[in-house]
């Protein structure tokens, strides 16, 4: 049983409904699972199942085959109740009906303040019975404070195990396969360490802006929307020690160990160490665009662009620093991590040998490129040797194809999320301690920022961002890969 508490929303219909229609279709839920939606709208059951038809057929376009949207459709109910009403938890257990032996998942695709009120529904009713489990949605706080009143307000009716937070990027199949690089492999593990690594960048660039979000967004910025949760994520996978399995503790336990090994960024190393950026009137995928505060109509000390220079204070990373970026409408959507090699020690060849890089990049299409130096096809009466970086490249889409295998359709990250969740397998989910974590190295930067850094510096939409993220990495004598 998969109940929807929030089902008539925006992230429920553009998302949750088409992966969960696209389970269906792929043979992943079993005959007996019902979807429940729960939400104040009172939309009888038949026009709300029209709606979630129509949204899985925008969203699911051509990849919907015959007969998927009418078995779909035949499972799921809406039930029109307000968490505001004391009854909540009788009237859903009612909807319900006998519920003593069922398996229920609960995702609250609602705002987190609804989170505590909904728990208590649910611990009132009964429904918080094992194995019942409950999916949250970021945002998760937005500092360390907040976050752990969210995480409480759960665990009143949830212990940790049952507890399922999402991140999205770590249901993205691309984002999965950086434990397979990393661990189903052994030529990069001996590399992977501050003697070989020069330096590592992760980037998250998007074309699109705040758009219909900004009210959400204006309280939050680039720091926490994005880099307190995505990109650490990232750094996170990058970065830890082999952990002893993919189970759910073993990974985190190993994510956690890197968090908790970040060095402070605050208010003594914040001008150094970070760039804050806001977009302002410019072009967007070819067409002129607001600035922020315009779109805003008020003045906004919220950054749009955030870049920062993170440090892993351990064994495998001491001296070898992590560049993070991300921003909105920047000239290219594109997810990309660069592994800086360090040059070789002695060059034989007189000119110039480039470092290796390794690039791999995640969005929107996944290739990962490996540059290695070669010598220049040719003779020189000099009797040297001319050399040229070649890159080793492996699309993993044209990889699929070519082993006559179908390119597999390219999934909605919340499909694999809410499989899991189902399955109860958390490994793809972020612990309370691990997010903790992240908040609690973010609140430096925020606390920094306020007290010596409160402005952000203003970029043109459609460019690359603040130059003072160019300074970042120009003082290590260093250059962004773009
Ligand atoms: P919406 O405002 O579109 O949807 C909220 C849902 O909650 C609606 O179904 C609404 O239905 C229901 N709801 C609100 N108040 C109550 C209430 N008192 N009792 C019962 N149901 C209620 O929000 P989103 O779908 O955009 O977001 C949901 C969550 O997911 C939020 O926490 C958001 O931050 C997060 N999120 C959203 C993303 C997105 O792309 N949209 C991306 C990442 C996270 P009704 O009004 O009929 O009650
Ligand atoms: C969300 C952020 O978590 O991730 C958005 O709130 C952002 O601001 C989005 O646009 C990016 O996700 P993706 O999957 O498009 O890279």
């Amino acid at each position: 049983m998969f109940v929807l508490v929030g089902g008539t929303g925006d992230l429920a219909l553009r998302m949750l409904w088409p992966s969960l229609a696209m389970l269906d279709q792929d043979g992943f839920l079993a005959d007996d699972v019902r979807l429940v939606s729960v939400a104040r709208e009172a939309v009888g059951s038949d026009e709300f199942v029209e709606r979630v038809k129509a949204a899985v057929t925008k969203r699911a376009g051509s990849d919907l085959e015959d007969g998927t949207i009418d078995k779909f459709a035949a499972r799921i109910s809406h039930l029109s109740l307000d968490v505001g009403d004391v009854e909540w938890g009788p009237k859903l257990k009612a909807e319900l009906g006998e519920t003593d032996n069922l398996d229920i998942v609960f995702f609250l695709s609602v705002s987190p303040s609804l989170f505590k009120p909904i728990c208590e529904h649910l611990l009132k009713a009964g429904l918080n019975a094992k194995p019942n489990r409950v999916i949250i949605e970021k945002p998760l706080g937005r500092d360390l404070a907040s976050s752990k009143v969210i995480n409480d307000s759960v665990a009143v009716a949830f212990d940790e195990a049952r507890v399922f937070r999402i991140d999205h990027y770590l249901g993205k199949e691309t984002v999965q396969n950086l434990i397979a690089l990393r661990f189903a492999n052994t030529v990069f593990e001996p590399l992977w360490n501050a003697q070989s690594i020069d330096h590592v960048q992760i980037t998250v660039a998007e074309t699109v802006g705040v758009g219909e979000r900004l009210g959400y967004y204006d309280e939050y910025g680039a720091l926490r929307d994005m880099l307190q949760n995505h990109l650490l994520q990232l750094l996170c996978l990058l970065a830890m020690e082999p952990p002893s399995g993919i189970n759910a503790d073993a990974l985190r336990d190993e994510k956690v160990k890197v968090l908790k090994s970040l060095k402070p960024i605050n208010e003594h190393n914040v001008l150094t160490h970070t760039a804050r950026g806001q977009y302002g009137a410019g072009f967007a995928e070819g067409k002129p665009v607001a600035g922020y505060e315009a779109e805003k109509g008020s003045p906004s000390g919220t950054e749009t662009y955030v870049a920062l220079k993170a440090e892993i204070a351990n064994w495998r990373w001491a001296g070898t620093p992590f560049y993070l970026r991300t921003g909105k409408h920047l000239p290219s959507r594109a997810t990309e991590i660069v592994v800086q090699f360090k040059a070789v020690p002695h060059s034989i060849f007189g000119g110039q040998v480039l470092a290796n890089r390794l690039v791999i990049r995640l969005q929107p299409e996944e290739d990962i490129s490996l540059t290695v130096m070669n010598k220049a096809p040719g003779l020189s009466a000099a009797g040297g040797m001319d050399l040229q970086p070649l890159a080793l490249s492996l699309s993993l889409t044209n990889a699929f194809d070519s082993n006559g295998t179908k390119a597999p359709r390219r999934r909605i990250a919340y499909e694999r999320l809410i499989l899991d969740a189902l399955n109860g397998n958390n490994a793809a989910f972020v612990r309370r301690d691990e997010v903790e974590a992240a908040w609690a190295w973010v609140d430096g930067i925020e606390e920094g920022w306020a007290k010596v850094y409160p402005r952000p510096q203003p970029y043109p939409a459609g460019s690359y961002g603040p130059v003072s993220a160019y300074t970042l990495l120009d003082r290590d004598g260093r250059s962004w890969n773009d």
